[in-house]
């Protein structure tokens, strides 16, 4: 993979969330307990009494619902609770699941006490949920062989498996789906001080010389998410060794990541794009997401699930049951100047 310092570089894939082939690396990093598992305190604090009772109870875990924006950790969080709970994990997807006979192998395959992992879970085609309420109700299945009036129903018990789904939309989950979870937990966006934490535990894995400003200044910029922190780390590593002493000091970071055109809050420049777009075309809103999103030629769910959640949480941006409005501190970090909220005439 070439890494370009010159002007020409594509910021909007250095800062995305969504996992990109270079984050391979990620798996090295990965925490493997809940103590090494950084930030997400409350729903650590949570699990951790799940895990003890069930141990406790010599029982599997209940089924666990993880949602909340791409790069959190919902992954590393399955594996983690995996290896508390001394049981193996297995991994698929929504949509890898193309046919029924997918899903009923992954199911038929667990031992006693596994975790199946599905990720993106809300992309499991409907008609295969089904399959999933008797198996996480009550462990067995019952799947019909043939057709017709000679049709035969075959019923198969499960052994007791602990599904972990996660899903960036919880709200697109059927409702029958969504209640057979026993424990729901939402992932929130990291602070700065946790994404610091991060980035120099890494350092650390990496053997990356950085001093804490050094690595304050990459966890300010990654936009209060793991994967992008992780990602800008070995895009500075390289600069600093490069161009500088090999030491991330702030100013080396501040360096390499005003030449990737990460700015000082890690926006990129979709980011920019869509709170300029508001400002310019509807007033600084409100303006409803689809009329946004064909405005600006993405997809309203890129927008909704990649973009919104750190534009929400710098206060850049506020939702109202009118659509998206910005705010005058955006219009601040943007450099224009606020005039109040423009009410379009209609
Ligand atoms: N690497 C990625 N996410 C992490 C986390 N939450 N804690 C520690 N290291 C991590």
């Amino acid at each position: 993979m070439s890494i370009n310092f010159s002007d020409e570089v594509n910021d909007e894939i250095i800062t995305t969330a969504v996992s990109l082939p270079e984050d391979h690396a990620e798996g090295s990093l990965r925490p493997r307990t809940l103590a090494e598992y950084i930030g997400q305190e409350k729903a650590k604090d949570n699990l951790s009494v799940f895990i003890n009772a069930a141990k406790m109870r010599g029982e599997s875990l209940d089924h666990v619902l993880l949602h909340g924006p791409p790069g959190l950790g919902k992954t590393t969080l399955a594996a983690v609770i995996a290896n508390e709970m001394g049981v193996s994990m297995r991994i698929t997807s929504g949509p890898a699941i193309e046919k029924p006979g997918d899903l009923v192998a992954m199911l038929t395959n667990l031992n006693e006490g596994d975790i199946l992992f599905v990720d993106e879970i809300h992309r499991l085609n409907r008609a295969y949920e089904e399959i999933l309420y008797p198996a996480m109700e009550d462990y067995a299945i019952d799947i019909i062989l043939g057709k017709g009036p000679s049709a035969n129903s075959l019923h198969l018990d499960l052994p007791r498996f602990t599904l972990i789904g996660a899903t960036t939309r919880s709200g697109q989950l059927t409702a029958p789906l969504r209640d057979r979870f026993g424990v729901t937990l939402r992932l929130e966006l990291y602070t700065s001080e946790e994404l610091q934490r991060i980035v120099q535990r890494s350092a650390g894995i990496l053997n990356v010389r950085i001093v804490p400003e050094g690595a304050y200044e990459i966890a300010s910029r990654s936009r209060g998410t793991p994967r992008i922190a992780n990602r800008l780390l070995r895009r500075v590593r390289d600069y600093a060794q490069v161009r500088a002493d090999g030491v991330i000091t702030r100013d080396v970071a501040d360096r390499a990541l005003s030449s990737l055109e990460v700015d000082k809050l890690g926006l990129d420049s979709l980011d920019r794009r869509m709170l300029r777009s508001i400002i310019e075309f509807y007033g600084g809103g409100p303006v409803g997401l689809d009329t946004l999103a064909a405005t600006i030629n993405e997809e309203a769910v890129t927008l909704e699930d990649v973009y919104e959640p750190y534009l929400l949480q710098c206060g850049f941006l506020t939702r109202t049951p009118r659509g998206r409005c910005v705010t005058q501190k955006a219009y601040a970090h943007l450099g224009i100047a606020y005039m109040g909220q423009q009410q379009l005439e209609l």
